[in-house]
């Protein structure tokens, strides 16, 4: 009783403290329960369940003194389940309920933080169908939208869509209009300020991936000048139904996100656009993103979803064949940042820097130099929060080991700040004070041309617009392959711009998240930004094909895109999958690769998942066809294995590998497709048949692929099929790896 009583005057102060908006993480749990998601499967109903059942759930299992509390919400629209607060205990008990298929701790997700249409081939005059587009839905899960901004006003636009059976719930000062046509907020688990119940974005990335994805066009717009034209979506004229799942400093939870599935796929949305990760693969029983997804695809709407920021390999996170994953590369316009030593000497670095120095240099400082009396040389270094001394880093340029360093350079008043970005060094972040990010080595010489002068100094000059000759090539933040739990799947998918791109903000969001800036449209770098460059085509293609299944349109971006170079990619199609898209190719693609519901149980069976389980995801009674030997064989666009390496050093393990796969035609009735096929000492490969006739469009025709060869341990084979009719292209890439190219935790 102690501590029940603890636990609640705990969440009194927490209410409190969060409610001043003092605590960085203010949450709605006390110390021994926490948010799980109870997932009861596919419910086959029209209209939606009644919650009763979970409440009765509950009150069987959960404690008498927090049942009525415990229930965060009910899924009853396009899924059967629910959220609520429980102790492992109870947790357990509800697991061995016939009825439920997992239970799973809600986690953290996180944002993964216009001229870039034109730099895929896909001009603002493009072949469209207005009518058709005018009637798709985006439903963008993201941080909410600004409604007043110009990308999404309403102007030219009609009432929406017929089939639109959703809602504008947006709370507190938030309407909708003839373009954003739906509005949601969720945030159930956490304590929200009367003023936070809003759809309206107070972080910015919401309204951008937006406004990417479908928003208007909007002449003049720039970020202080820099990436100036004209802003647009990929499909202006479509309509937006805005979910906000995710809050200041508290990220995205995964019962928010469910909820959001539950209820755009209810309401009629067309193309669902996440641009949402975790860190790490989940399995399918405990991926709220990848479930919610799957009842997507049932009722044939597609999801896109970002690759990830962690650069690393083996860590994407979005791996289920039916979600649509997308890696972030270059545009050609690149933006930089010079550093004029004061021996004559200029280093190029990235970052948005508005800031003018005039010409004027100022001296270089670090370290003890600087340090604040609480702090150490060494912290100094890396300018770790308050460790500067504001009165020593008055007019000087500070140098800073580490890139979150201009956080401190700030707060501190430095001139100015030039930072080491090791790690991620081909974007230009949007930054607070002149600063300049320089790679490894470049930092070095500014090391060295520190300690050698003893007149040191330097001038940040404002940023310029250069071009990117070897665009596009991947982001090395860009989260990389291969595919840890289902290896047969390449991932990610594709990739598209995701470096430095100009959309719509929040006004209330300063662009670099805590400076005083406030601005309408703003620069963000990330596979968050790429994702909605794939939403927006997808759209674009589902206008022209409105018949056409998610797997088809994620077929036709996939095997039309552009190939990629895989010597100027670390781990090639690892990442960036069948290559960069190009929507006006997509729109005719020759051959698509359909995968019905069927081909996905037979899959999950190949990976081992038990009748029962997949029984109640699907909502039909499963029987797997046997146990091996099909995971191979899922009408994927891309071709993937994974072979055990001999485990001997500097060895090669031999591999043969076959796929079946079956392409429908969507291009001309009558014809004649030849696979070509990548040459190298290391493989063979084989198509039988080598050649399909069609002469009926829908037509469908099967092949096998065989591929047999060495691989070398600890890499990956790249090949490629293409099917060419003299006018269509239809490329899958083929891949083969061994097993100890994967991290493992
Ligand atoms: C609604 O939000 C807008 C934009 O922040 C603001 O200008 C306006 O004052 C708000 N209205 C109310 C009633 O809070
Ligand atoms: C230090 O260098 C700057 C720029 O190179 C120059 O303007 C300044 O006069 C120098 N100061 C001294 C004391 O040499
Ligand atoms: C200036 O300093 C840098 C870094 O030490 C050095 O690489 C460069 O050669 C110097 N330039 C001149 C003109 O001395
Ligand atoms: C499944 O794989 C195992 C081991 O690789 C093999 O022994 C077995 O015969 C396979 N079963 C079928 C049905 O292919
Ligand atoms: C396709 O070819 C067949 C036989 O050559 C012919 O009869 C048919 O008219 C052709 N169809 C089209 C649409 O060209
Ligand atoms: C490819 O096939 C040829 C002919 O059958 C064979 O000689 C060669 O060894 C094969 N190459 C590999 C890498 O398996």
């Amino acid at each position: 009783m102690a501590r029940l009583q603890y636990s609640i005057k705990l969440s009194y102060v927490l209410l409190a403290v969060c409610s001043l908006g003092l605590l960085i993480r203010c949450r709605a749990s006390d110390e021994e329960r926490k948010v799980y998601i109870v997932y009861m499967g596919h419910h086959g109903e029209k209209e939606p369940l009644s919650s009763t059942d979970h409440v009765n759930m509950l009150q069987e299992v959960v404690d008498i003194r927090f049942r009525d509390r415990s229930l965060v919400r009910s899924y009853t629209r396009s899924f059967n389940g629910f959220a609520a607060y429980l102790t492992q205990e109870e947790r357990e008990k509800l697991a061995r309920k016939e009825e439920v298929v997992s239970v799973f701790p809600s986690r953290t997700l996180r944002t993964q933080t216009t001229r870039s249409w034109d730099f895929m081939g896909f001009p603002g005059n493009v072949h469209r169908n207005p009518t058709v587009e005018s009637d798709t839905i985006i439903g963008v899960i993201d941080t909410g939208i600004w409604p007043e901004s110009e990308s999404f006003s309403d102007k030219g636009f009609s009432h929406p869509p017929r089939k639109w059976n959703g809602a504008c719930q947006g709370g507190v000062n938030f309407t909708c209009n003839n373009k954003i046509i739906g509005a949601r907020f969720y945030g159930d688990s956490l304590i929200l300020m009367p003023s936070q119940k809003t759809t309206r974005d107070e972080e910015g990335h919401g309204s951008h991936t937006a406004s990417t994805a479908a928003g208007n066009y909007v002449k003049g717009t720039s970020f202080y000048g820099y990436a100036d034209g004209t802003a647009r979506g990929g499909v202006p004229s479509a309509r937006i139904a805005a979910y906000k799942v995710c809050y200041p400093n508290m990220g995205c939870e995964a019962a928010d996100i469910l909820a959001a599935f539950d209820d755009a796929i209810a309401d009629g949305v067309d193309i669902i656009s996440v641009s949402l990760g975790g860190n790490r693969p989940t399995e399918l029983a405990d991926d709220a993103v990848a479930i919610g997804a799957f009842h997507a695809f049932l009722k044939g709407i597609l999801v896109v979803q970002a690759a990830g920021n962690q650069g690393t390999r083996s860590k994407v996170s979005s791996i289920s064949p039916w979600l649509f994953t997308v890696a972030a590369s270059t545009t050609d316009r690149g933006i930089i940042s010079k550093v004029v030593l004061g021996n004559g000497t200029i280093l190029t670095g990235k970052a948005v820097n508005t800031f003018d120095m005039k010409g004027r240099q100022y001296p270089l400082a670090d370290g003890e130099e600087i340090a604040s009396f609480e702090c150490g040389e060494k912290d100094a270094q890396t300018c770790r929060i308050f460790c500067l001394d504001p009165s020593k880093v008055q007019g000087k340029v500070v140098l800073c080991s580490e890139r979150r360093g201009v956080d401190e350079a700030t707060r501190a008043g430095a001139a100015g700040s030039v930072v080491q970005s090791a790690e991620f060094p081909d974007f230009a972040p949007v930054v607070p004070l002149a600063t300049s990010g320089l790679s490894k080595p470049l930092f070095s010489d500014l090391l060295r041309y520190f300690s050698a002068t003893k007149n040191h100094t330097v001038d940040i000059l404002k940023s310029e617009e250069v071009k990117n000759l070897d665009a596009p090539s991947v982001a090395s933040f860009s989260t990389k392959g291969p595919n840890v739990l289902y290896p047969n799947i390449l991932k990610p998918d594709v990739t598209a711009p995701g470096i430095e791109i100009i959309a719509a903000y929040s006004p209330v969001s300063p662009p670099t998240g805590y400076d005083k800036r406030s601005v309408k449209y703003n620069i963000l770098s990330g596979t968050s930004m790429a994702c909605p460059h794939v939403t927006g085509a997808a759209a674009y293609v589902k206008s022209l094909h409105p018949d056409w299944s998610p797997s088809a349109i994620k077929s036709a971006l996939m095997t039309t895109a552009r190939r990629m170079n895989p010597k100027r990619n670390q781990l090639a199609e690892f990442s960036y999958g069948a290559g960069h898209i190009d929507p006006v190719k997509a729109a005719d693609p020759g051959l698509i690769y359909e995968i019905s519901t069927d081909d996905y149980v037979k899959f999950l069976c190949g990976y081992g998942y038990d009748e029962s389980f997949l029984g109640k995801l699907f909502g039909v009674t499963v029987h797997c066809p046997g146990k091996n030997a099909t995971s191979t064989d899922l009408n994927y666009p891309a071709m993937a294995i994974q072979v055990a390496s001999s485990g001997t050093k500097n060895s090669t393990t031999p591999f043969t590998a076959k796929f079946d796969r079956t392409v429908t035609n969507k291009g001309s009735a009558n014809s004649t497709y030849k696979a070509i096929i990548s040459k190298s000492s290391q493989y063979n490969i084989t198509v039988n048949p080598s050649i399909l006739k069609f002469s009926a469009l829908n037509q469908k025709q099967s092949f096998a692929v065989i591929i047999s060869g060495k691989v070398k341990d600890k890499t990956m084979l790249s090949a490629s099929l293409e099917w060419s009719d003299g006018v269509h292209n239809v490329r899958s890439p083929i891949v083969v790896h061994t097993n100890d190219l994967n991290i493992k935790d």
